[in-house]
């Protein structure tokens, strides 16, 4: 009885939401637990050996242009989600559910640029106001334009939690503005962020990445003293929110905010019961903490209202990135209520205490208005639940696929954002108390972020790009016919177990 209530309750087919059915988040956690347990299962060693020889030659091109840029570029590519191995691909084509490299291959686009293209690449509607708009104004002024309002307007009655808006020019920019203004509004200095999670690369924020528990282990070239008022918690355990919360009280330096992804850390990897976010609100009041919502994926992208919307949770402040400018440079912003966001008054309202926030190309027409015909444009397709429905016949075929095979892997997804856990899973407990088997963990993640790698050059050689091996978006573009091509693919790698 109790379980049919709460699938009616999660249940918000037909709404506009990507979401059909929330998944049972025990379940998840039981078999990923079940698939870190077995030993690493890669692709057998020769099929791998063979793929690696195809990539040589498929990507001949791309080859000759990283091996150029390796000497003027570090790394010899500049973004973080770029696939680096054997070595990135070269693409210079991106329309709909397709991106096409240089050497002319074409891939299904489940890396969606990391998140904002809900109605697919380079949507026309789009593009076409874009450019009358660039051969009107130009990229930037400087100076106002129209399309600030329209998108702040839209933002604004579309988003529960949020009555005025901030464009900025990033996602990191938003947290950091988040928690500047959570400091100023609450008097307090302490952070608490969900642990694994990844809210942008500022001073204070890079901590505990991707692996909870591992607190400033990726902060190189960062003070000790700039994370001195950072906290995690661990994903899912309201309890272990609840310690940090009362801690903070006992010692009288109280928390300034918590800041959470909505659907779990990294894009809902690691997932929350549906309560979750409801709690956390109730905690955040008890304790007197403001409760950040970090959006940069979800909102738009979930539905037109948020996560927020979805969970029918409010939070003090939103952050948003990526669905904000619908693909296009400079994709973030802050939002919330009127009180909280007075904090940010630029120009005309002064004498107030504010917090120092900028950026030369915030608010840039190009960013504002391709953001506000982007949302119109998903508003007016119903773009959430297409996409979600592309993730769900996309994680029933995945899900199939596993069972067929005999595979111990592990399927999921919220609406468009699907996950799929293999031998290369990050999901490893650190146990800081056991810190002598610290090093033996962290030679395994090693070593399973190497098998991500391989899964991900495996389906690349397949014609599927995805979001570091693991992670899948979805779009509007991505029809059924789409879906079946790519499930063809990921069966030609798992028959390679
Ligand atoms: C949840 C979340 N927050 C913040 C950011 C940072 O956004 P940006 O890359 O625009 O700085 C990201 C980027 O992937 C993200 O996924």
């Amino acid at each position: 009885m109790f379980c049919y209530i709460r699938f009616i309750m999660n249940s918000t087919s037909n709404s506009g939401f990507a979401i059909s059915e929330y998944h049972n988040t025990r379940e998840i956690y039981a078999q990923i637990q079940a698939l870190v347990e077995q030993e690493i299962r890669p692709i057998r060693r020769e099929e791998m050996e063979i793929y690696l020889k195809g990539f040589e030659k498929k990507y001949a091109s791309s080859k000759a242009v990283i091996d150029q840029a390796k000497k003027y570029i570090p790394g010899g590519v500049q973004h973080n989600l770029a696939f680096n191995y054997p070595y990135p691909i070269v693409f210079d084509r991106a329309e709909g559910a397709y991106l096409y490299d240089k050497d002319g291959n074409r891939h299904i686009d489940f890396l969606q640029a990391g998140g904002p293209t809900v109605l697919g690449s380079n949507y026309p509607a789009v593009k076409e106001k874009i450019l009358e708009l660039i051969s009107s104004t130009g990229p930037s002024t400087g100076l106002f334009h129209e399309y600030e309002l329209k998108i702040a307007q839209f933002i604004c009655e579309h988003i529960p939690g949020v009555d005025m808006f901030r464009m900025l020019g990033s996602g990191t920019e938003a947290c950091m503005a988040a928690i500047r203004v959570a400091r100023l509004a609450t008097g307090k200095k302490n952070i608490i962020k969900m642990g694994g999670g990844y809210h942008g690369w500022s001073d204070s924020l890079v901590y505990a990445l991707r692996v909870p528990g591992t607190g400033g282990f990726d902060a190189h070239g960062i003070p000790r003293a700039s994370r001195k008022y950072t906290q995690e918690a661990f994903p899912n355990d309201i309890r272990s929110l609840e310690r940090r919360l009362r801690r903070n009280r006992l010692t009288g330096q109280g928390t300034a905010a918590v800041i959470v992804e909505p659907m779990g850390t990294e894009s809902g990897t690691r997932p929350v019961d549906f309560d979750h976010n409801r709690q956390i609100r109730e905690l955040c009041d008890t304790y007197g903490a403001l409760l950040i919502f970090d959006e940069v994926v979800t909102a738009f992208r979930i539905g037109i209202s948020g996560a927020q919307g979805y969970f029918g949770v409010k939070p003090d402040l939103t952050v948003f990135g990526k669905v904000v400018a619908g693909g296009y440079p400079a994709a973030g912003g802050l939002g919330g209520t009127t009180e909280l966001m007075e904090y940010l008054a630029a120009g005309l309202q002064t004498g107030k205490k504010r917090v120092m926030v900028g950026g030369t190309m915030a608010a840039n027409p190009l960013s504002s208005a391709a953001g506000y015909y982007t949302l119109v444009e998903i508003e007016k397709q119903n773009a959430c639940e297409k996409a979600g429905k592309a993730g769900d016949r996309l994680t029933r075929g995945l899900q199939e696929l596993i069972r067929a095979h005999g595979l111990p892997y592990v399927a999921y997804n919220q609406g468009s954002i699907c996950h799929l856990e293999t031998t290369g899973t990050m999901f490893l407990p650190i146990n800081m108390k056991k810190f002598w088997t610290i090093p033996a963990t962290l030679k395994e993640i090693k070593l399973r972020k190497h098998m991500m790698e391989e899964m991900g050059a495996a389906y690349m050689m397949e014609g599927i790009v995805t979001l570091a091996g693991s992670r899948m978006y979805t779009s509007m573009a991505d029809t059924d016919e789409v879906i079946d091509e790519a499930l063809a693919g990921f069966e030609r790698v798992f028959k390679k177990m």
